[in-house]
């Protein structure tokens, strides 16, 4: 068990925040803030612990370089809106300028540091660096659930010289994504979507043996579909994974795994919304034709099976959900994992956004705020960030 904010003596103290406030922008002005507010139960507690509150985040990719589209300044003006209180944004994350910054703070204030990854030390996670951020706190909470899948300096290897614990955005993804890959509710049902099998080949082979169903949709089911030696006309296709799919089908039939894949697809003439489009049996592709959606006797069969599981995963779009004519599969199986009476995990960018765009996502039990973060987790992997946390 690691250290959770709820246990640690925060109160007066210096406290460096790091969480993930990579948002995503357009023009300066933040289209979605969801990230920011998913770090708010922690802030709050602070603030009403008397903690003085430092937070620190990176921001795009901005290589080491000081790029004023990636400043961290509207973050810190959203979260000002979000808390209703003044929020300090300081215009550097080391040396004398957040020193000074931090020297002139009182309980309950906050303050946000500029992109660390204008540093290319944090990346690099550079013990100097790493120290050089520990020196402005007295304790560390780590929270920032989408990058702690990154040994960087702010995340890893901060913990050298600062005690750190669980925020409580981390740890919410601990008990749900580490929860599902560590000890399941059964029965359990994975759903994993997504363009391409290489994607997804390590999730698939961590969860295959502690699923009790395994649904494969989007573009990756037309490689096991063709690898099954089906014509899939035009569809997006990794022939140099076909063998690995039958060996995936294969190892699916030992374990008794339910894996289900696409029997019939939405198919269309071109990589277009205003393509020609219609509904074939999955080994029905004709020439000329791509699968772009999973058709409705797939959707029946998928929400058939998700019914009675007490445990859903689901990572990665059934179709091009992008375009209105093909997320009616992708929307489907939203609706199936909001129904279904199981815990309910949702990850990964483009799942998140279709469960989002559904306007059901009060139902699931928990939405992920990491993407690569959230799919090494599902690949069984160790996360570097929460590794390093101290133990309770
Ligand atoms: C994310 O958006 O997945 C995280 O913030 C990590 O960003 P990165 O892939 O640039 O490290």
């Amino acid at each position: 068990m690691k250290l959770s904010l709820a246990n640690m003596n925060v109160a007066n103290k210096t406290v460096f925040v790091r969480v993930d406030f990579n948002v995503p922008l357009k023009d300066g002005v933040i289209t979605d803030d969801t990230r920011i507010r998913a770090t708010l139960p922690t802030l709050r507690h602070l603030i009403d612990q008397g903690a003085k509150v430092v937070i620190a985040s990176h921001l795009g990719r901005p290589k080491g370089e000081r790029k004023p589209e990636f400043t961290l300044a509207p973050c810190a003006k959203r979260l000002s809106e979000l808390l209703e209180q003044p929020v300090r944004f300081v215009e550097d994350c080391i040396g004398d300028i957040p020193a000074q910054a931090v020297s002139e703070m009182k309980s309950g204030d906050v303050v946000v540091l500029e992109n660390l990854r204008f540093y290319k030390e944090e990346e690099k996670n550079d013990p100097t660096f790493a120290k050089a951020l520990a020196d402005l706190a007295e304790v560390g909470v780590n929270d920032a659930f989408g990058v702690s899948h990154r040994a960087h300096a702010s995340v890893e290897g901060i913990t050298k010289y600062l005690p750190m614990g669980a925020g409580f955005l981390l740890e919410k993804e601990i008990r749900y994504v580490g929860g599902a890959v560590e000890h399941p509710e059964h029965p359990f049902a994975a759903i994993i979507g997504g363009a391409k099998v290489s994607d997804k080949i390590e999730v698939i082979s961590n969860l295959l043996p502690k699923v009790e169903v395994l649904i494969i949709g989007g573009g990756m089911a037309n490689t096991f579909v063709a690898a099954q030696g089906h014509n899939v006309g035009t569809s997006l296709v990794e022939a140099d994974k076909f063998e690995l799919a039958r060996e995936l089908i294969a190892r699916a039939k030992e374990t008794n795994t339910n894996l289900l894949l696409p029997v019939d697809f939405v198919v269309a003439d071109a990589f277009s919304e205003t393509a020609n489009h219609k509904v074939v049996d999955a080994t029905a592709i004709e020439e000329g034709w791509m699968a772009l959606d999973i058709g409705p006797k797939s959707r029946e069969l998928f929400a058939e099976a998700l019914a009675p599981m007490k445990m859903i995963v689901w990572n990665g779009p059934m179709g091009v959900f992008e375009m209105e004519v093909f997320a009616g599969g992708t929307n489907a199986v939203a609706k199936a994992v909001a129904e279904a009476n199981a815990t309910t995990i949702v990850g990964g960018g483009d799942s998140v956004a279709a469960i989002e765009k559904s306007g059901l996502s009060h139902k699931i039990s928990h939405i992920s705020t990491g993407g690569g973060a959230s799919l090494e987790y599902l690949e069984g992997k160790v996360l570097p960030g929460i590794a390093a946390l101290q133990e309770a």
